[in-house]
């Protein structure tokens, strides 16, 4: 079954937008998602007919909310292949990653190494950077080759007893390269490391399934996922997370509690201290079914097309550096350089032709640095992105690039 772009365009409001007077293009998915009705309407009704708080009390509105809190957890779990009991609620990859870094953090000793790759987010390098700084355990980096693919066999030699941890983005949100999760998780596995995933690129665009990767921890968000802002996940193998100390202490997390001390909840309650976020539950729970009813595969095969055909356009453009794999090896997304012109230029030109795409260092500035760069123009695609839309892109750029070589015209 092929994906219908055009069908699917009709439920998100927010494409019908004009930008100065042009449609609306949105190829900034990788910073956020837009939202389909089904979403929006999912969170209006948990406001409009049951809004309450959850675990707490007895009233019906409490049962209810309760309710599609918890099958929220479910419909996650069942997104990636895990048990309820694994999958914590958070506010957003970022917080996931921090969690797991500060709570293994403290079991790191002087020495311990802790393996990340050269293309890593801030979001998994800097908790990591806190750990090893307060620990004295030392960072190691996988290399990256000039396909900005990661180079396997360096990454191997890096690997050995001191190894403790091994964290790396699953789908790099500036190369787009996908990583060979499975390849890496059972090199950790054989020496006994523990593994993180960044999953926030990878889980929104591609069936994962944490079983089948055999990974110890994996972090995403639900707003890069058609859902809200706000809420993000933390999944953890069940003996993992027994064994780690929470982050945040408080109501909901506690099964007892004395004035002296307090006993920790039932998995994953332990780790979703305070009033949760049930509105964005509900949202990303929402959003999980909207993607499962068309398919993690056939949305990876559709934004697949775009890439390369993105890719293919792009080249033929002079002056137009693109980073990265080539489209097979790559998510949907493409980050590019022009010659002359600042990112920010670049992006600023796209938005008058009302195409949104980002511009800067994408939130990983030793990337951009290591490519010599200062950042790059990134389009990134999602569901409702169409080959129209690619060739808008294309023609866009190309009266940029053309502009800019001439600049009297
Ligand atoms: N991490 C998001 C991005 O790459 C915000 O744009």
């Amino acid at each position: 079954m092929t994906l219908n772009a055009n069908r699917i365009r009709e439920d998100f409001p927010i494409l019908k937008r004009k930008i100065y007077g042009k449609p609306l293009v949105y190829l900034d998915n990788a910073a956020t998602t837009q939202k389909p009705r089904q979403v929006i309407r999912a969170i209006n009704d948990y406001y409009e007919n049951y809004n309450s708080n959850v675990h707490r009390a007895v009233h019906l509105l409490s049962q209810e909310a309760t309710k599609a809190y918890d099958d929220a957890h479910e419909k996650v779990g069942n997104l990636i292949g895990a048990k309820i009991e694994e999958v914590a609620f958070t506010k957003n990859t970022t917080e996931s990653l921090n969690m797991v870094a500060s709570s293994l953090g403290q079991k790191l000793k002087k020495d311990d190494e802790i393996i990340l790759t050269r293309m890593e987010h801030h979001s998994n390098m800097v908790p990591w950077q806190q750990a090893a700084k307060r620990t004295g355990a030392a960072i190691k980096y996988a290399e990256i080759d000039g396909n900005g693919e990661l180079d396997m066999r360096q990454m191997r030699q890096l690997i050995g007893k001191k190894t403790k941890i091994i964290a790396f983005t699953h789908i790099s949100n500036v190369l787009g390269t996908i990583n060979p999760a499975k390849e890496i998780i059972a090199a950790a596995k054989e020496a006994g490391a523990i593994t993180v995933v960044d999953a926030a690129q990878s889980v929104p665009h591609m069936l994962v399934d944490v079983k089948k990767l055999d990974c110890d921890f994996l972090a995403f968000s639900a707003h890069k996922m058609l859902g809200p802002t706000g809420i993000g996940v933390l999944y953890g193998k069940e003996e993992m997370l027994e064994n780690m100390e929470p982050m945040l202490y408080g109501g909901d997390m506690i099964s007892e509690a004395s004035y002296e001390d307090a006993k920790w909840n039932e998995l994953p309650w332990k780790f979703e201290a305070g009033t949760p976020n049930v509105a964005g539950a509900v949202g990303m729970a929402a959003a999980v079914e909207y993607l499962q009813k068309i398919g993690m595969q056939n949305i990876q095969e559709h934004e697949k097309k775009l890439t390369a055909t993105a890719m293919k356009k792009l080249r033929q453009i002079e002056g137009l550096t693109i980073y990265g794999p080539e489209a097979p090896k790559r998510g949907g997304l493409v980050a590019f350089g022009m010659d002359g012109v600042h990112t920010h230029d670049v992006s600023a030109l796209l938005d008058l032709q009302g195409i949104a795409v980002r511009g800067g260092h994408h939130c990983a500035m030793p990337l951009a640095k290591l490519l010599g760069i200062n950042g790059s123009t990134r389009a990134s695609f999602y569901i409702y992105n169409t080959p129209e839309e690619v060739d808008m892109l294309a023609d866009a750029l190309e009266n940029v690039a053309a502009r800019m070589r001439n600049p009297g015209k």
